[in-house]
């Protein structure tokens, strides 16, 4: 874990995306204690992952779902998302956090924040498959101007 540098990351990110940076600093505090307790035990505390596990990193590639359509929904509609016992006011409040945390250099700027109602909205509504889509945003990178990194 490297907490020098996510903080500086995330610094970097308040000033490119100032939209979820403005809402992040809703509550960051209560945002990375739940992201440590929910989410960390699989994707490590500096969101790393382990690809070689099937945890992909977060850490770059996570911002470039929000350049393709249907990239904003997939992020909060895996498993570890949809069935954490988090409200959706700390899910909204997490991601918000999270984002600009972990992928500073890929976030669109100007990505709106999540709310409350739509994170209610897109937990209400969960992908068949959710490997499946993930592939089919990966094609819509690759086809974008984007660059996909790992
Ligand atoms: C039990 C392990 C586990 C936990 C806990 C977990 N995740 Fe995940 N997460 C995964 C796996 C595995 C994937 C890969 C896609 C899939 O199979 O669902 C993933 C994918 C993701 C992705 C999409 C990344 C990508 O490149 O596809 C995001 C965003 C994410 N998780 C966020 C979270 C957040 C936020 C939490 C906490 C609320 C959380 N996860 C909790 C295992 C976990």
């Amino acid at each position: 874990m490297k907490p020098t540098l996510l903080h500086a990351r995330w610094l970097v990110a308040a000033l490119g995306a100032i939209s979820i940076a403005a809402a992040a600093a809703g509550d960051p505090t209560r945002a990375r204690l739940q992201y440590l307790q929910h989410c960390a035990g699989c994707h490590l505390a500096d969101g790393s992952g382990e690809p070689a596990k099937g945890i992909p990193s977060m850490r770059g590639p996570l911002g470039l779902f929000l350049t393709v359509p249907g990239g904003r929904e997939f992020i909060v509609q895996v498993p570890g998302v949809m069935n954490s016992p988090l409200s959706d006011s700390d899910t909204a409040n997490l991601m918000n956090w999270l984002l600009p945390a972990v992928t500073a250099d890929t976030l669109p700027a100007g990505t709106a924040p999540y709310t409350t109602a739509e994170i209610a909205r897109l937990r209400g509504t969960r992908p068949v498959n959710v490997m499946a889509v993930r592939a089919e945003l990966m094609h819509r990178l690759q086809q974008s101007a984007a660059p996909v990194r790992r």
